[in-house]
């Protein structure tokens, strides 16, 4: 393998990520430190939480990296980071390890962005992305869907949420079922217990793309509202849900609009490839269901495994390496995090 050797680090929320690849192709470390325990009585991620967490886990998370690569901090070609978006508190303590290294090592800094990280961590697996490549990105802060391509200068987003993103449903949904932080994994385990056709949840906005605007966009607000009046008229009507039930239902809502959208907007597009990134993309059901719909529809579909949907290094490092590859200029050493990036 070939390719520049790049260190990345992940600190945009809870998990402070590093990760070491060689090019775009050749994973050599993937640590991650998560403070997700640490949140899970709030009900979700607190700030000042989190980067006390980042603080004091990355060190010990880069050496970690370093030891299990088995390279040495001077071999490194170059850092990437990301720059945004997340929380403020959390990305600057990754910027300010990644300047501090690439300062001292007279390196290249790359900040980069967190949601294209997502989609480009695909390639670790599965080689270079074609072009175009759909990608339907669906994370704790984001839903959408991008035409890719360039994953290192080309993106534009054809759909977004107009409202709540699939994780956030996932996380409000497990809030009032009385289930911990975060909500997804635990609703992907509880529904395989449950029956998907129990419930029948709305499906926001399934019918109504604007052609004209091309545009493909998310509603999920609706659904989390619907789940919520369907646990109020079970308490007040004294009957007792069934838990497994409410989450397969949800679950199938979800992905049944996310994977309806995603092969439209194939066929509105002309495009025969999709790519799943963040960490709803971990969803049982949402793999399973896009594979079948891609299949159907003739489109091929990449699905990163799923430890590498949710947050982390090698994602940051996979987009550092395609963005040296592509003789990107690196970013000013007096690079900010942008917490809002788009
Ligand atoms: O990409 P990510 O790790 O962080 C952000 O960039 O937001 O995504 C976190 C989100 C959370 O809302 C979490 O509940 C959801 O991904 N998630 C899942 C699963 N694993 C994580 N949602 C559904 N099913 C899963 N297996
Ligand atoms: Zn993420």
């Amino acid at each position: 393998m070939s390719g520049p050797l790049v260190l990345g680090i992940e600190s945009s929320c809870d998990e402070t990520g590093v990760g070491i690849v060689r090019g775009t192709g050749e994973l050599l470390a993937n640590e991650v430190a998560s403070s997700v325990d640490l949140h899970a009585r709030f009900g979700g991620v607190v700030p000042e939480v989190a980067s006390r967490a980042h603080l004091e886990a990355m060190v010990p998370t880069l050496e970690r990296a370093l030891a299990k690569a088995d390279v040495d901090l001077t071999e490194v070609d170059a850092i990437a980071v990301t720059a945004g978006p997340g929380l403020m508190g959390s990305l600057v303590v990754g910027l300010a390890a990644a300047k501090a290294l690439a300062a001292s090592l007279h390196k290249p800094l790359y900040g980069l962005n967190h949601l294209v990280g997502h989609v480009g961590v695909d390639m670790i697996e599965h080689g270079p992305l074609p072009d175009p490549v759909l990608a339907l990105l669906v994370s704790g802060g984001h839903s959408q869907l991008l035409l890719v391509r360039d994953i290192a200068s080309d993106i534009t987003e054809v759909g977004t949420t107009i409202d709540d993103a699939a994780g956030e449903a996932y996380d409000k949904v497990a809030r009032l079922l009385g289930l911990p932080y975060p909500g997804g994994p635990v609703i992907d385990r509880l529904a395989q217990q449950g029956d998907p056709a129990a419930i029948a949840f709305p499906r926001g906005l399934t019918a109504r793309h604007d052609l004209e605007r091309h545009r493909f966009d998310y509603s999920f607000s609706g659904l989390k509202t619907a789940v919520a009046r369907y646990v109020e008229q079970a308490e007040v009507d004294g009957r007792p849900i069934s838990v497994p039930d409410v989450a397969a239902s949800f679950q199938e809502a979800v992905a049944d609009v996310l994977t309806a959208k995603a092969i439209d907007a194939c066929r509105h597009f002309g495009v025969d490839h999709i790519v799943l990134g963040g960490g709803v993309a971990a969803n049982s059901r949402l793999r399973g269901l896009m594979a079948e719909r891609a299949d159907d529809a003739g489109v091929v579909l990449r699905r990163p495994r799923p430890g590498l949907c949710t947050d982390n290094g090698v994602m940051i490092a996979v987009l550092g390496a395609a963005v040296v590859e592509a003789g990107r200029d690196p970013s000013d050493p007096g690079i900010s995090a942008d917490s809002g990036m788009p």
